[in-house]
């Protein structure tokens, strides 16, 4: 949530690549946005409500060559220009992600001490901590690293000062931060977009790093190490990207949804190829996996969203393949409560982002609470819960920019796979029939999904169906269960289309009685062992006079369930079944906002990672 990116440059005019730049964040937050930058020895900051769009016309009366730029997510503080980003104190201007943890205690005595503010954010009271800490210090360097050794919290901050146009400093504390070097440009940002169209020579700054950014230049300050670095120190941390800005690009396509959704078979197969090649191999999970995963005997997993229904996929998988007992449990809930942890328990963190706080949190409270080991399954390379966890596997969906999660959630579901089939094979636990047969899904899998996309023109029509839907119910029983909650998660967040989802042998404890003429139902039908269950379900929903949606797989004729509108989609009946069944869901939330005429890859409201409760 929340963008940052500044740059400073050898004398030529920054502001135009800082806008670009901050278009490629507003995925992480779009309510507001803001600028400021030293233009003819003068301080000038520019803020408006919405998009960085809306900064464009002013800026583009000014010249500058170091700059500062947020595109925000409101966290503290409602959605005003007063609220957003960059905050001043005096000659200081800061943009800053994450939170400051009580704050109010160091508001009220800044306030005390005669500063003024004008905005609910803690980044202001960031920006007046610093500025009393100037006063006191012979450089900003200094004055920063005072305010983070007395403040708490996660957080990346980045501040410009009118009194030294030719700096910037930054630095990180829990949140992601990353510099670009170019020649005569240097770059920092949030997210590798911004920089990429720039640069691919990055640096990922670690926890408590502070840098001084100077035209084609730095001064690095390790955390772990009190002097500045050498620049063969600093040689060392730069790494290349093979990111590039035509991977960014939207393509042919009229959403990043859209695109993304058709990435899956190419990400699917990125992410399963070592496990293919190894053969299902602890080590994929790193060196400690291969003395850490004989000795799981339960496995809690931890997860927000999306990725929380990932999680619950895996505990079929978990359970059935490794048979190792599988808790799932939503990240904010966990993290309040008092925990029982068995002996034995891995904690799998399940993150696209590898930032969701409540994540962060849930797993430290595991940890303290007995957890013996860690493992992180996430999609942005060096991000926290990666870091800190002692197994990892990253996913190959490369970076989404649509809020609503479609190939990170496929990926984090080919992960998983990969992990139930190495924790069996590390305990003994599979036989070699059973390995051979689900590497051979694996390497199915992506033509299995291109094969599923002819769904496509049926999805658009029933997408056009729900266009008057006041409010929807997606059905699923077993391993696809997750997957009817994770089609009614897309339909909500995209088209805002009401949207519930229940295990279908519990409709008649209650969803039945919303069930009119009115109420469109989609179905998972999925020709496995609940078939006939689920067909049963339906029969309860078609004499009810609801507006059936099925989609199946079955070759049984489904002439039964009169009125009800069939999709068919390619054979599915096999462990990978819940991927496949992913992608109908997706495109039918995706046709339903598109015929709506919403934002689709920008849903009001939602960021795309939370780094605040
Ligand atoms: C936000 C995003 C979701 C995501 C969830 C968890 O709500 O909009 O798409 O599933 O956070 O994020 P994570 O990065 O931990 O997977």
């Amino acid at each position: 949530m929340c963008g940052i990116f500044g740059a400073i440059s050898d004398n030529h005019n920054i502001l135009p690549t800082l806008l670009n730049g901050l278009e490629q964040l507003e995925y992480r937050g779009y309510d507001s946005a803001g600028i400021a930058f030293i233009s003819n020895g003068r301080t000038e900051r520019i803020r408006a409500v919405g998009r960085v769009e809306n900064l464009r016309n002013e800026a583009s009366r000014y010249q500058g060559s170091i700059a500062i730029g947020h595109t925000r997510w409101a966290t503290h503080g409602g959605v005003s220009v007063e609220n957003a980003h960059p905050h001043q104190s005096h000659h200081l201007m800061i943009v800053h992600n994450g939170i400051i943890d009580a704050y109010e205690e160091h508001k009220k005595r800044l306030i005390q001490k005669g500063y003024a503010f004008e905005s609910e954010t803690d980044t202001e009271v960031l920006a007046h901590l610093l500025h009393e800490a100037t006063l006191n210090n012979a450089d900003l360097i200094s004055a920063v690293k005072q305010v983070i050794a007395t403040v708490t919290g996660n957080y990346a901050l980045l501040v410009m000062d009118q009194n030294d146009p030719t700096s910037l400093i930054a630095t990180a504390q829990g949140c992601p931060l990353i510099l670009g070097l170019k020649d005569d440009t240097t770059f920092i940002a949030s997210d590798i977009a911004a920089i990429i169209p720039e640069t691919n020579r990055l640096i990922y700054l670690e926890q408590g790093d502070c840098v001084i950014m100077q035209a084609g230049n730095i001064a690095y300050f390790s955390n772990q190490a009190e002097q500045v670095l050498s620049p063969i120190a600093i040689s060392e941390k730069i790494q290349i990207s093979d990111l590039s800005i035509e991977k960014l690009d939207i393509g042919h396509y009229t959403h990043f949804m859209l695109k993304e959704i058709f990435e899956q078979p190419h990400v699917i197969e990125k992410t399963a190829l070592k496990a293919i090649t190894q053969q299902f191999d602890p080590e994929l999970f790193g060196e400690k996996a291969v003395t850490l995963f004989p000795q799981v005997k339960h496995i809690q997993i931890l997860a927000c969203g999306t990725s929380y229904f990932a999680g619950m996929v895996a505990k079929y998988w978990i359970e059935s393949i490794a048979k190792i007992p599988t808790h799932v449990e939503i990240s904010s809930e966990y993290r309040y409560r008092e925990v029982l942890i068995e002996d034995g328990t891995m904690i799998v963190t399940i993150s696209q982002s590898g930032e969701t706080l409540d994540t962060i949190e849930a797993k430290k409270h595991a940890e303290e609470n007995g957890a013996f080991a860690s493992l992180a399954i996430c999609n942005v390379k060096e991000s926290v819960l990666p870091r800190t966890s002692d197994c990892r596997l990253y996913t190959e969906a490369g970076i989404e920019v649509g809020v609503a999660s479609t190939k990170a959630f496929t990926t984090q579901l080919t992960a998983l796979f990969i992990l139930a089939n190495a924790l069996a094979k590390s305990q003994g636990k599979m036989d070699e029939t059973t390995l051979s047969k689900h590497l051979q899904m694996l390497r199915e899998l992506p033509a299995m999904i291109a094969q599923s996309f002819n769904c496509q023109e049926i999805a658009s029509q029933w997408g056009t169906l729900l266009l008057n839907a006041k409010s929807t119910l997606y059905l699923g029983r077993g391993i696809h269960f997750p997957i009817a909650a994770e089609g009614a998660l897309k339909l909500k967040e995209i088209s805002y289309i009401h949207a519930e989802s229940y295990p279908a042998g519990e409709l008649k404890h209650g969803p039945l009685a919303l069930v009119d003429d009115q109420m469109p139902i989609i179905a998972l039908l999925p020709h496995d062992d609940l078939f006939e269950k689920v067909r049963a379900n339906l029969h309860e929903v078609l004499a009810r006079k609801g507006k059936l949606f099925i989609i199946t797989d079955s070759k049984v004729p489904l002439d039964d369930l009169k009125g009800a509108h069939i999709m068919h989609v390619p054979e599915v009946s096999c462990a990978l079944s819940p991927i496949l069944l992913t992608i109908p869901v997706q495109l039918i939330a995706y046709y339903a906002a598109l015929v709506r005429g919403e934002d689709i890859d920008k849903p009001r409201n939602l960021a795309k990672s939370l780094t605040v409760e």
